[in-house]
């Protein structure tokens, strides 16, 4: 007895002595091993960045640049287009992703007659499929492979370029290349116009390479001589409806790194689709200009009212806004430091939302294609840019905007 107290009195002893050790060691290893996670991390993402930057893509700054890029520039002329209608046929690139469903569904509720060739990189995917079946042609093309773009260009009356590239956190320089390669096959081909899907928020001089990269696609459209116009999207709605924000919503939170009371303009891929075909239509109207596109305005704190109404209506959770905390805010730092890093509250190089898609104009709520014919109100035409008068490389003022 006396023993067994000796050597459990011993024992704890023992362990008391050394728990403290204990302690400290597996406090190190924890604090070493999330030390040496964030130092990988971050040398990955200083790698990244100057991946990026190594690789980014120059414009030309004279006309011989440009004549480098497009050959024959001035001697090529396209056939007038007076319009997207019966017999012509349209071709969509870059719709058979997470946004592109919707958007097809816009430029098919517009009616135009044409027939909608959607171009892709694999025929057999599931939502080529699902487009085939709808009622589009699809054709096989590469955007990094310019052979395959000029045979899918050929016979095609017109284009609507949804994206360059895969929709990823940092923006990849391949977007741009990708933009060269397609206005060059559309102008070889005989394109007779283009509307682009580019960014609110893309003249003006946000230093984001999201926007930054998709102004430079505009300018290689604009330069390809194809008359054009440039559709600048604000925030997709469809955005607010993906992986990383529906499950916590489905359970009653919406967390988004702004402020409650901040505004964001929004507009729908499905209106996005309508207005490109509405521009396609009536291009006489809208050639050479670029315009910035928004159906709704709110508070974040408005658009977690509006979920919940959804979902009270559903019988689901009611949903609160949470605006995203220091962590979330470094891990989005952490995964891409243009974008989310920019727009955080906290970030010194902060940009509201606001300001990248200010002065958009809001005149309704509602989705325009639900109001059957959209009233698309073009602006001063001396507000926008033309392909003539734009600049190479200087980038114009704030300017013309449509109203949804
Ligand atoms: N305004 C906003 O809020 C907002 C939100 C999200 C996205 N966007 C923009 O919308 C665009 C599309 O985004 P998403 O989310 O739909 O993208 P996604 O799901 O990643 O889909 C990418 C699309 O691009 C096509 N593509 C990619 N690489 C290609 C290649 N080498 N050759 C031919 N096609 C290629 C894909 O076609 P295949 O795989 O069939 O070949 C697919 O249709 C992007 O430019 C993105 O920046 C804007």
């Amino acid at each position: 007895m006396l023993i067994a107290l000796f050597v459990s009195q011993f024992a704890m002893g023992t362990f008391a002595s050394y728990l403290p050790a204990l302690v400290v060691k597996a406090t190190l290893t924890v604090a070493f091993t999330i030390a040496g996670g964030l130092g990988f991390l971050m040398l990955k993402r200083k790698r990244a960045r100057q991946e990026r930057i190594d690789n980014s893509y120059t414009l030309p700054t004279d006309k011989a640049g440009w004549e480098t890029v497009f050959p024959n520039l001035s001697m090529l002329e396209n056939a007038a287009f007076e319009g997207l209608g019966a017999g012509d046929r349209l071709l969509l690139v870059g719709v058979t992703g997470g946004t592109g469903q919707q958007v097809v569904r816009g430029v098919m509720e517009a009616k135009t007659g044409a027939q909608i060739v959607v171009l892709t990189r694999n025929p057999d995917r599931p939502s080529a499929q699902q487009l085939r079946k709808a009622g589009c042609e699809l054709v096989k093309g590469d955007l990094d492979d310019e052979a395959s773009l000029k045979s899918a260009c050929v016979g095609i009356t017109a284009m609507y370029c949804h994206g360059t590239s895969v929709d990823a956190a940092a923006a990849d320089p391949v977007e741009v290349y990708r933009a060269e390669r397609l206005a060059r096959a559309a102008r070889d081909a005989g394109v007779q116009y283009i509307v682009y899907q580019s960014a609110g928020g893309a003249d003006r001089d946000t230093g984001l390479p999201h926007m930054e990269q998709k102004y430079m696609v505009e300018e290689l459209f604009r330069k390809s001589r194809v008359p054009c116009t440039m559709l600048r999207a604000t925030l997709f709605m469809e955005e607010l409806w993906k992986k990383y924000t529906r499950p916590a919503i489905l359970k009653g939170t919406f967390q988004f790194a702004m402020p409650p009371t901040n505004k964001q303009q929004f507009v729908s891929c499905r209106d996005m689709g309508f207005a490109a075909a509405t521009v396609l239509k009536r291009s006489k109207e809208f050639e050479g200009k670029s315009i910035e596109l928004c159906a709704d305005e709110l508070q974040w704190q408005e658009v977690a009212e509006a979920f919940s109404a959804n979902q009270q209506a559903s019988g689901l959770p009611l949903v609160s806004y949470k605006e995203a905390g220091f962590v979330t805010e470094c891990i989005f730092w952490l995964i891409s430091d243009d974008l989310y890093f920019r727009l955080s509250p906290t970030s010194p190089c902060y940009i509201s939302a606001q300001q990248l898609s200010k002065p958009a104009r809001v005149l309704s709520s509602s989705t325009m294609s639900a109001e059957g014919e959209t009233q698309l109100e073009s602006v001063d035409s001396a507000e926008c840019e033309t392909c003539e008068d734009s600049p190479a490389v200087e980038k114009p003022s704030a300017n013309g905007k449509i109203i949804v």
